[in-house]
C-alpha cells in the first residue's frame, strides 16, 4: 500500500513506518520537525528509517498551499494523521498554537486527503478528550464535551471535522484515542521519560499532586499494532480507544520503574495542576470487537525494554 504518514518522525509516526516498510509499503511522511522537544531526536527517527520506500517532506501541515503543492500528483491508499502540537501544560500556556496546528491543520490534512482522492483516513485521537467525565472505563460514545485544557480542545474539534468531511465527502475515518504511550523513542516531555531519566540520573522527580492519579500507560508496541488492524479494515466514521486497560497509580509506575533500574526516586512533592485528567482508563471492548485489539504488552515488560533502550541512547 501508498501511506502518507503525517507527523512521521515524532515518536509514534516513526514507530509506525518502522513498521509500514518491513510490511513492504511505500511511505510518505510529512512532518515539519517542530521544535516542541529536541529536533535532533526526529532528525534520528527519520535517519534510522532510511529506505528506498520512504520518501520525507518538510512541511508544516498548517500552511495548506505548499502541503498541496508538495502533494500534487501523489497517488496514496491511505493517510494516518498523526502531526499535532502535543502536551497538556504547553497548551494552557500557548492555546492559539495548538488550535492552528490540530484544528486548522487537520481540516489542510483533509482537504489534501479529498483532493487527492484518498477514501481512509486513520487520526491520532487523544485519551484527554475524557477529561474527567465518568463513568470509568471511559466508553467512545461519552459526550466529551468537558474537555480540561486546549490541547484535549483542539483534539476533540479535530475528531468533529473528521466527522464533518465524512458525512460531506464519504470519508472513511477511523479516530484512535491512545492512552498515555510509552517505549522507545518517548517524548522527553512524557512522564515515563521523565521519572526514567530522573532514577537513571539521580534526579530529583518533582510530580504534581499526590501521586495518586492513574493513566493507563499504553505500550508503543500495541499502539502501532492498533493502527495496522485499523489501517487494514475501514469502517464509515468510528472512535476507538486504544489503550492497555489497566490503569496503575503514577506513585505505581514509579515504583515499577524503581525495580526494574534498581535506583530509589527522590520524589519532591507539588500541588496538582489544573488542567489535567484525575484519571486515564481505557474501555476497549469496541476495540477489541471491531479491531481484535487487545493491548499484549505489560507494564513490567514495556517499561523493561524502555529502560534499556533509554540507557543505549539517551545517557552519557
Ligand atoms: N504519545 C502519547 O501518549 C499520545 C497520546 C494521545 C494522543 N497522541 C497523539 O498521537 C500523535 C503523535 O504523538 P507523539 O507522541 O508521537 O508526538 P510527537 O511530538 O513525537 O509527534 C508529532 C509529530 O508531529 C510533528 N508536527 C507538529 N506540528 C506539525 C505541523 N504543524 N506540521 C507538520 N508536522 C508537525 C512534530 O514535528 C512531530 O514529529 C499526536 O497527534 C498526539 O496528539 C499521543
Amino acid at each position: 500500500m501508498k501511506i502518507l504518514v503525517t507527523g512521521g518522525a515524532g515518536f509514534i509516526g516513526s514507530s509506525l513506518i518502522e513498521e509500514l516498510l518491513k510490511k513492504g509499503d511505500k511511505v510518505t511522511c510529512v512532518d515539519n520537525f517542530s521544535d516542541y522537544y529536541d529536533i535532533l531526536f526526529k532528525k534520528e527517527n527519520i535517519r534510522r528509517l532510511k529506505n528506498k520506500r520512504l520518501r520525507v517532506l518538510n512541511v508544516d501541515i498548517e500552511d495548506r498551499a505548499r502541503l498541496m503543492r508538495l502533494l500534487k500528483g501523489l497517488h496514496f491508499d491511505k493517510v494516518v494523521h498523526l502531526a499535532a502540537r502535543v502536551g497538556v501544560r504547553n497548551s494552557l500556556k500557548n492555546p492559539d498554537l495548538y488550535i492552528k496546528t490540530n484544528v486548522t491543520g487537520t481540516l489542510n490534512v483533509l482537504e489534501a486527503a479529498r483532493e487527492m482522492g484518498v477514501k481512509d483516513v486513520v487520526f491520532a485521537g487523544s485519551s484527554s478528550v475524557y477529561g474527567n467525565d465518568e463513568p470509568i472505563p471511559s466508553k467512545e460514545d461519552a459526550p466529551c464535551l468537558k474537555p480540561l485544557n486546549p490541547y484535549a480542545m483542539s483534539k476533540r474539534s479535530a475528531e468533529l471535522l473528521c466527522y464533518t468531511y465524512h458525512m460531506i465527502y464519504g470519508l472513511n475515518v477511523t479516530i484512535l484515542r491512545f492512552f498515555t504511550v510509552y517505549g522507545p523513542k518517548g517524548r522527553p516531555d512524557m512522564s515515563p521519560y521523565i521519572f526514567t531519566q530522573s532514577l537513571l540520573t539521580g534526579k530529583k522527580i518533582n510530580l504534581n499532586g499526590d501521586g495518586r492519579a492513574t493513566r493507563d500507560f499504553t505500550n508503543i508496541k500495541d499502539i502501532v499494532r492498533g493502527i495496522t488492524l485499523a489501517l487494514a479494515k475501514p469502517f464509515g466514521y468510528e472512535i476507538i480507544n486504544l489503550g492497555a486497560s489497566r490503569p496503575v497509580s503514577i506513585k505505581k509506575f514509579i515504583s515499577v520503574l524503581e525495580k526494574i533500574t534498581g535506583k530509589k526516586a527522590k520524589i519532591k512533592y507539588l500541588p496538582s495542576l489544573s488542567g489535567e485528567s484525575r484519571n486515564t482508563y481505557a474501555d476497549t471492548s469496541k476495540a477489541k470487537k471491531l479491531l481484535g485489539f487487545e493491548s499484549k504488552i505489560t507494564l513490567e515488560a514495556g517499561l523493561t525494554e524502555f529502560v534499556d533502550w533509554f540507557k543505549a541512547n539517551r545517557l552519557g
